[in-house]
């Protein structure tokens, strides 16, 4: 118990929790159901082992709201208040429900990956979150179920952020059976991402807005007949330590994406001219000899995926590249890890 200053006692019930970002090989675009992210195809991931946000969660009965502080990278901790702490506190009401309380809570989230950078931290934001405001009450769910709790946040690819390293998210047909579950851990395959930044500063059109115009495109149908077979191929490709397999039909889910995403209505243009010219540049360097293939999110930066002696080569030759603002190098790791959960 905490000691108030007028001498009453608050119940306070706090937890960290720290979570990687994640990259798909199998992107999820487009939902079957908005209010509960069931998505329209299953999609495949891995955790990105140096890339992570870690959230302290402190549910406070002396609190009358919820106070959040997000601090990024190299910059000051902030207080947010507007649309993103309702979207926090809509995250802490859902776990609240489950947990029958209605304390509010003091949240800490930070990223040791800048702002700016231009890399997607919403789905590491939201398994640190949910996993730290879980384990703060107590609640002790297994991994499927704090994938689906994870999954209803809103940000469907954190579902993806709590299993260990190569990560598939069934589609499923309803909430119970839509969660992720890990196909190979981390120490399975030593493969890279090495993510090169090529634009800075926040999208145009967030995902969240892209999953619903992702069926006014004409090839959207087309791309969801196509995913079954990939997803068999990417689980294989992994199984195996197939690169140029998971590179080929990684490369093609991402063509599918994006063109997907340019023929919506309205379009989105997520990649930029140097993105395609840095992609002609990977090609280049396997017509070289150098295995290394690419993938691109909701963004213009580069994701390059590669392993063994050519990640250095890769590196090197990316971080003295005009077209390219930070490299970061990241490998498959391992899911969501509760850092401390205190209990007074
Ligand atoms: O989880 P969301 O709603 O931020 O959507 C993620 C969508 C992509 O990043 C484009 C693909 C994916 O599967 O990670």
């Amino acid at each position: 118990m905490k000691k108030n200053i007028d001498g009453s006692q608050s119940k306070v019930m706090k937890a960290t929790a720290q979570a990687p970002a994640n990259i798909a090989f199998v992107k999820y675009w487009g939902k079957a159901d908005d209010a509960l992210t069931l998505p329209r195809n299953s999609s495949i991931s891995m955790n990105l082992d140096s890339l992570h946000t870690t959230t302290t969660v402190e549910f406070d009965a002396a609190l009358t709201e919820d106070e959040i502080t997000l601090g990024f990278f190299g910059e000051p901790d902030t207080v947010v208040s507007g649309s993103k702490r309702d979207r926090v506190s809509k995250v802490l009401d859902q776990v609240r429900a489950r947990a029958k309380s209605s304390l509010r809570a003091r949240v800490l989230s930070r990223n040791n990956f800048p702002a700016e950078a231009g890399i997607a931290s919403s789905a590491s934001a939201f398994a640190a979150l949910t996993t730290a405001a879980i384990s703060a009450f107590g609640l002790q769910l297994s991994e499927t179920e704090l994938s689906i709790q994870t999954r209803l946040a809103g940000s469907g690819s954190a579902a993806r952020s709590i299993p260990d390293g190569f990560v598939v998210w069934e589609k499923g047909h309803d909430s119970a059976s839509s969660f992720a579950h890990s196909i190979a851990g981390h120490t399975h395959w030593a493969l890279y991402d090495i993510v090169l930044v090529v634009a800075t500063g926040s999208k145009a059109v967030s995902s969240l807005e892209g999953h619903h115009l992702a069926a006014t495109s004409p090839f959207y149908e087309a791309r969801l007949r196509e995913l079954p077979d990939r997803l068999h191929k990417i689980e294989t490709a992994i199984r195996n330590h197939d690169l140029q397999s998971l590179g080929e039909e990684s490369e093609k889910d991402m063509i599918s994406f994006h063109t997907t995403a340019m023929t919506s209505q309205p379009p989105i243009f997520y990649w930029n001219g140097a993105s395609v010219d840095v992609m002609a540049e990977i090609r280049a360097l396997r017509g070289q000899g150098i295995p290394a293939y690419y993938t691109l999110d909701a963004g213009p930066n580069v994701h390059v995926l590669c392993e063994g002696e050519n990640v250095a080569k890769v590196q090197t030759y990316f971080e003295k590249h005009p077209l390219v603002k930070h490299v970061f190098v990241a490998k498959a790791g391992p899911g969501v890890r509760l850092i401390s959960e205190h209990l007074f």
